[in-house]
């Protein structure tokens, strides 16, 4: 049997080649690659509606072929986008342009702003003062990370339905430039703006949002009653701020549906109260000189505790004995309880 199976077993493999050769190498008729592509970008064969163009020294973005829907033209050194690159692609659906030394004026009308059908733009680590974001409904991710923009008009983002994530970490941005800028956006529910200038948190937010990062920036306030009109917000995040016991009302962090709030690296003397459903908290580094469960739990029994989980409280001026004895009825959870 042996010998016989052998060759049937190389006849099989050979086959099986054949037929992996016949994927791999269409007939040079097929996609873009044959011939449109520009010659300094790669259009595959097996994903022929993919233009890839990133890391190769670039300095301008060439002309984009018909049936192209997905452009990769980061990490070059890219510094303008003339008009009509995009002509033959106004369905262009994912254009990624981070690390480049894009500045806003040297973006030219009929360029980018003709992408209307675009559903991701990157375009991180750019030189960016302004945002360039064509109007389509249909975006859904905006990465503006690590530019310099100072401001971002209220109508950028106007109409995108579908619009869920938004990056815009790292910029310059102040709260007033992004007040109004995520109204109606009823799909949206990531927003980074930490590591900008903002004092306040943005006004105008969906409520649809589920996180929110505002780390690193100027704030020192909460204003009454903002996370009662951001219901499905579960992570909140602030750390690296300005907060103080006197910006924050009574009650303003305790809403049901937080699970994560990080107020580490902040001015907080008092534990502020939390949410019932609350199971991380960060609170390390800030000035707390008391322990008072009552910001956890407003009376305890066995059927009334925190669901706290996490508890950060090193790098504040708290020892293990500063903890009352009910600590541990009200934080039952707290597995993870760091004082010092
Ligand atoms: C652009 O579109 C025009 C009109 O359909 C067509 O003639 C031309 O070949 C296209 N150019 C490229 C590079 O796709
Ligand atoms: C973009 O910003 C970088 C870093 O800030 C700078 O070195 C570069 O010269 C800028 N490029 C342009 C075209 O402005
Ligand atoms: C939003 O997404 C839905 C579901 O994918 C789609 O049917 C709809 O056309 C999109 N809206 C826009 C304006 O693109
Ligand atoms: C949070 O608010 C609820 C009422 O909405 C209240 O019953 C509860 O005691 C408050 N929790 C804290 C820790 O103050
Ligand atoms: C730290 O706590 C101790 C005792 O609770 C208190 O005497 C001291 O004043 C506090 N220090 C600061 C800087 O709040």
């Amino acid at each position: 049997m042996l010998p016989f199976r052998l060759p049937l077993l190389a006849a099989i493999l050979s086959l099986a080649l054949c037929q992996y050769d016949y994927d791999y190498n269409p007939s040079p008729q097929v996609g873009p690659s044959s011939g449109s592509c520009p010659a300094e970008c790669e259009c595959p064969y097996n994903f022929p509606t993919a233009m890839y163009c990133n890391d190769r020294e670039m300095k301008t973005i060439p002309f984009v072929p018909t049936g192209i829907k997905y452009v990769y033209l980061q990490n070059n050194h890219i510094t303008e986008i003339k008009a009509g690159v995009f002509d033959n692609v106004t369905d262009l659906l994912w254009l990624i342009l981070d690390h480049n030394q894009i500045t806003s004026n040297k973006i030219e009308k009929g360029s980018i702003d003709k992408l209307t059908k675009l559903e991701m733009l990157h375009i991180s680590n750019n030189n960016l003062t302004e945002p360039v974001v064509p109007n389509s409904k249909a975006m859904k991710e905006l990465k503006i990370i690590g530019n310099q923009l100072t401001k971002f008009p209220a109508s950028t983002l106007s109409g995108m339905e579908n619009l869920t994530s938004v990056y815009l970490s790292k910029n310059q941005l102040s709260s007033d430039s992004l007040s109004g800028a995520f109204k109606g956006l009823k799909s949206l529910i990531l927003l980074d703006i930490s590591e900008n200038k903002m004092k306040k948190l943005p006004s105008g937010m969906p409520s649809s949002l589920l996180m929110l990062y505002a780390d690193h920036n100027e704030i020192d306030s909460v204003p009454a009653g903002y996370l009662n009109k951001l219901p499905s917000l579960q992570y909140l995040r602030m750390s690296y701020n300005k907060l103080q016991d006197s910006g924050l009302p009574a009650g303003v962090f305790n809403v049901s549906s937080l699970l994560e709030l990080d107020l580490s690296y902040n001015k907080l003397k008092k534990i502020p109260e939390v949410g019932e459903n609350l199971e991380h908290l960060y609170l390390q580094v800030n000035n707390i000189n008391k322990f008072d469960v009552t910001s956890f739990c407003k009376s305890i029994s066995p059927v009334s505790y925190s669901k706290v989980k996490d508890l950060r409280l090193d790098g504040n001026n708290l020892t293990q004995s500063s903890l009352p004895y009910e600590a541990s009825q009200c934080l039952p959870l707290a597995a993870e309880l760091i004082i010092d």
